[in-house]
């Protein structure tokens, strides 16, 4: 069984996946972290973020793994812990231009086809039940006001001891939206939820609620 779960950033999308992920015991996918890991890469190797065919040699060389570690999913690049350094606001700021170019898009896509396989999987991101598994099971799109949004985003980063102002993030969360609208279409067959009133728990309800195994 496949279940796409897509979705703007901060509608609590991962969180969601690797909740109901659990629970079904299928495999979780991560797409936003392999887009961040090359963004991050990028940055760190200082290749030009402009320079598509740089990137794209970049993402080739990428060997992309995830474990559980002491319960919490941790991101592998070619055997590096980048779990900590994708969630940067410097990735996050960058992260919408690298993935808006598509020859890293093709490659991404059908590694992320790939991975899902035959297997049950839960895979999120912005283009799952458009692109990537069209053909999914079962299809969710979560929204939510961009600035219940960021002031999510305002709490996680107060816990990692980012200090970004709630305005500064309404303002970059606003900004990703508008760069990623492209890819970000919700499928014709999604079921919609807006998780702006609703606790992790009850958004696992709702979509758990719909799923029939
Ligand atoms: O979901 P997350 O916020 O980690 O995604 C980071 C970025 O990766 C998104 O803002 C978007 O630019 C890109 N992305 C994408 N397609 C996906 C998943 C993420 O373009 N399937």
């Amino acid at each position: 069984m496949q279940i796409a779960i897509d979705g703007p950033a901060s509608t609590g999308k991962s969180t969601v996946a690797k909740i109901i992920a659990k629970k079904l015991d299928f495999l979780y996918v991560d797409t936003g972290a392999m887009y961040r890991s090359l963004t991050y890469f990028g940055l760190k190797n200082k290749i030009d973020l402009n320079n598509e065919e740089l990137l794209t040699n970049l993402l080739k060389s990428m060997n992309y793994d995830s474990r559980v570690i002491n319960n919490r999913l941790h991101f592998f690049v070619n055997s590096e812990d980048v779990t900590q350094e994708i969630r940067n606001p410097i990735v996050a700021k960058n992260v919408s231009q690298v993935a808006s170019y598509p020859s890293v898009r093709k490659h991404l896509i059908s590694l992320q086809q790939n991975i899902a396989g035959n297997q049950n999987v839960v895979m999120d991101g912005r283009d799952i039940g458009t692109v990537v598994l069209p053909s999914a099971d079962y299809k969710f799109f979560l929204t939510a006001d961009p600035k219940i949004r960021a002031k999510r985003r305002f709490l996680e980063n107060k816990k990692k001891g980012i200090n970004l102002s709630l305005e500064e993030l309404v303002t970059a969360i606003k900004r990703r939206d508008e760069l990623d609208s492209k890819q970000m279409v919700m499928a014709k067959d999604a079921i919609l939820i807006d998780t702006g009133e609703m606790s992790i728990d009850q958004v696992v309800n709702s979509l758990m609620n719909k799923i029939q195994r």
